[in-house]
């Protein structure tokens, strides 16, 4: 049987919270079964933006590593691997930089917003580097490695698909090749908020992060947002008031517990406080197997280094196959 291929990654950016968990992870586990897939940590993808603080970069990647391993993603199933360590798709970006409009990365709208983000932290006068303007194309490059039909990302990658697709389309046109173009899955998961009703983010002070310590993870909820009319223990809640807790209630209680905390919102019948207690234990409960995973794998560093060569050597090979194709579509002399 043949199945689909599936290529995604993320950035090690560091430790990964809730968001990633529900929005990314969730459904990559899901869909291993049903696709051969590919999974990278972009580190190379890192330095577009973070060329000048890599003190941390081999740290964030082990982070990223513990994070999705502990989450499900499993490397006997998956190939999971560095993107550093596939030096085939730094080759096959430089043959897609050939032939991709410099009007098509400048337009790329997510880029933009980076660029925008880059300039306001740096006081204005950040560069923009050579490598950045490049991101969409080696996306496409990671992507195209793989000759992957699908990438799974949340909606704000999508801008750059669009592109990648394009590209793809553009080598085939120019090199008559077969190349697939990508396309995007979007979760159906909608994106968990962060504590203070904001997209859920490390650099807002308002994310769990899988690896937080229960005690920590009971101390962020209790200061999460609640209904803001709600003044004493004993006034009459309205829970869709309570974007974030009650929220929280429905993807980690059970529809019970969705029920009873609703009516006893209601009819003033419970404190916001006692509320969050008892969520932080549901949260706490749902992520326990996964902490302890992760605090075990983490206490064995060199055995998550060695699944990243294994999965990289992995990559490679099917990298090349990829790259000689593409060296044949291009005719250089080989
Ligand atoms: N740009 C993606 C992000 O920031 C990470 C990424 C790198 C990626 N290469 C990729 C995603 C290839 C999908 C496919 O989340
Ligand atoms: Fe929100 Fe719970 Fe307080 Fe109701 S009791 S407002 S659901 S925190």
């Amino acid at each position: 049987m043949n199945k689909g291929t599936i290529m995604s990654g993320m950035r090690p950016t560091g430790q990964l919270h809730l968001g990633h968990y529900f929005g990314v992870l969730t459904n990559w586990v899901a869909l291993q079964s049903e696709y051969d897939c590919f999974f990278s940590i972009a580190d190379l993808h890192a330095l577009t933006t973070k060329y000048d603080k890599t003190e941390d970069l081999a740290q964030n990647t082990l982070e990223v590593a513990l994070d999705w391993l502990s989450s499900g993603i499993d490397p006997e199933v998956s190939t999971v691997f560095l993107q550093s360590m596939v030096p085939q798709t730094a080759e096959i970006h430089m043959y897609l930089s050939m032939i991709t409009p410099q009007t098509w990365v400048e337009r790329d709208p997510t880029l933009k917003d980076m660029v925008k983000i880059l300039r306001d932290n740096e006081g204005g006068n950040a560069d923009v580097s050579y490598g950045l303007l490049g991101y969409p194309v080696l996306m496409t490059a990671d992507i195209l490695t793989f000759n992957a039909e699908f990438v799974p990302v949340g909606k704000d990658q999508v801008a750059h698909l669009e592109i990648s697709r394009d590209i793809v389309r553009r080598f085939n046109n120019i090199y008559s090749s077969n190349f697939n173009e990508p396309k995007p899955k979007l979760t159906e998961i909608p994106l968990l908020k962060g504590l203070d009703g904001q997209k859920m983010g490390k650099s807002f002070n308002n994310d769990i992060k899988i690896a937080d310590s229960e005690e920590l993870t009971a101390k962020k909820i209790m200061g999460a947002m609640t209904d803001k009319n709600r003044i004493r223990r004993d006034d009459q809640g309205n829970p869709d008031n309570c974007e974030v807790v009650y929220t929280y209630w429905k993807i980690f209680g059970s529809k019970e517990d969705v029920v009873q905390v609703g009516t006893d919102c209601k009819a003033g019948k419970i404190g916001c406080a006692d509320c969050k207690r008892n969520l932080a234990c549901k949260v706490n409960d749902h992520l326990r197997e996964i902490r302890t995973r992760r605090t075990e794998l983490a206490a064995a560093p060199e055995k998550v280094k060695q699944i990243l060569l294994k999965g990289s050597e992995k990559a490679r090979i099917e990298a090349q196959k990829t790259l000689n194709k593409i060296k044949d579509s291009v005719r250089v002399f080989r």
